[in-house]
């Protein structure tokens, strides 16, 4: 068994059902259900077996020790984080709270477990911390891309506590031998992704009618990499990462933030036309964002070279299987926008 912390977010969600579809051991997902949890992203795996559910904060130690002690999980797969940039400049505390003194609890239970079992299950242990780029801070136009070797320059309140937790990760390698996994992954997008983030906000608003918000000029570049292919690395990571080792991992697709906006417009514009103009005319140009990072961009050799990971989708496949999911499951979006999703209880998952 793995346990997966933050299993009813946006990526963790995804890799608990792609995990379930191409593996046969089972799944603690651990999950404190904050607004980005939700748990109809996991509405198709409900009565496998093979998931368990748990309710519960990575800061509740009790909780952590009593889990491991009674499921013995081989590994965790650390997801469970505040992400949203936006949310963390306006209240950084819940960023402090969960990303770095919750990854530390969860560190503390699980060195406390790992150091007690015996040295063939030490041994093949893993704790893999699921991270982000924007730990490297900003980049220029014609620097070279992010490697596993580029100097931490967190900017906002949420990559500050990202790095932070990275260190930590670090150090129980470093100080403890904890069979340690970092992975820094670029920008994600795909099912189930919250429509506050940039590429579901603009799908949702634009089928709603409402301006599509583009923070300044719209000059910005990210490194987008679709949901699956990310999920597909970290697996890969902890079959085969080695302990103690980081892995950037990134689909070598920068695009500026405008581009992205206008792919999706024109996606849009083909797939669910409008009776007149397109998607185009509802693009405004809002208020930049605080310390906004001018670009981010991976440089994906490593875990290329080592592991032999390589995405499968383009940002043009992937965009349009995006937004085709977003046009096929309105159900979703409208149970998020209305918060009826909030009213899903766990108890139709099996607890632990
Ligand atoms: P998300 O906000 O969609 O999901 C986070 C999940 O963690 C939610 O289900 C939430 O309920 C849960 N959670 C929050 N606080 C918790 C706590 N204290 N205890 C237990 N559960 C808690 O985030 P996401 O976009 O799926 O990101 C997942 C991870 O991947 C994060 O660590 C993030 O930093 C990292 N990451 C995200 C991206 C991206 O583009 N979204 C890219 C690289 C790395
Ligand atoms: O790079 C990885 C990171 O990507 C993850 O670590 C974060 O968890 C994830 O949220 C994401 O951060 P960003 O800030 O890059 O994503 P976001 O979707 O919020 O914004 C993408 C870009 O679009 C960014 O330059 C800001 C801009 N933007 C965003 C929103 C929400 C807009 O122009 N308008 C918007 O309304």
């Amino acid at each position: 068994m793995i346990l997966v912390t933050g299993g009813a977010g946006f990526i963790g969600s995804n890799f608990v059902l792609g995990w379930l579809a191409t593996q046969t051991e089972s799944v603690l997902n651990l999950d404190k259900l904050t607004y980005a949890g939700n748990l109809n992203n996991l509405a198709s795996i409900q009565g496998d077996q093979r998931h368990i559910f748990v309710h519960a904060d990575i800061n509740d130690s009790a909780k952590l020790d009593q889990l491991f002690a009674e499921h013995q999980p081989r590994a965790v797969v650390h997801f469970a984080a505040e992400s949203h940039v936006d949310r963390s400049i306006h209240g950084p505390s819940a960023f402090i709270e969960t990303n770095v003194n919750g990854t530390f609890k969860l560190l503390e239970a699980t060195r406390a477990y790992w150091q007690n079992l015996d040295e063939a299950r030490k041994a093949s242990f893993r704790f893999l911390h699921v991270s982000t780029d924007e730990v490297y801070g900003s980049l220029e136009k014609d620097d070279p891309p992010f490697s596993e070797t580029t100097p931490y320059a967190p900017n906002s309140p949420y990559s500050a506590s990202k790095a932070a937790s990275d260190h930590l990760v670090r150090a129980y390698h470093h100080t403890y031998g904890l069979p340690t996994l970092t992975t820094n992954c670029s920008n994600n997008y795909g099912p189930y992704h919250f429509p506050e983030k940039l590429i579901p906000l603009v799908i949702t608003n634009a089928r709603a009618g409402k301006d599509l918000p583009i923070y300044g000029d719209g000059s910005q570049v990210r490194d987008w990499l679709y949901v699956a292919d990310h999920c597909a690395a970290i697996r890969q990571v902890l079959e085969a990462g080695r302990p103690g080792e980081t892995y950037n991992i990134g689909g070598w697709n920068e695009k500026t933030n405008l581009n992205v906006v206008h792919t999706i417009c024109d996606l849009l514009d083909e797939l669910q036309a409008k009776s007149s103009g397109s998607y185009r005319d509802q693009i405004k140009h809002v208020k930049d964002r605080p310390g906004h990072d001018k670009r981010y961009a991976i440089d994906a050799r490593k875990i290329e070279r080592e592991l032999g990971w390589k995405p499968v989708e383009t940002f043009e496949t992937g965009l349009r299987k995006t937004v085709q999911w977003y046009l096929e499951n309105d159900a979703w979006t409208s149970q998020v926008l209305s918060g009826e999703y909030k009213n899903w209880v766990a108890l139709q998952y099996q607890q632990a």
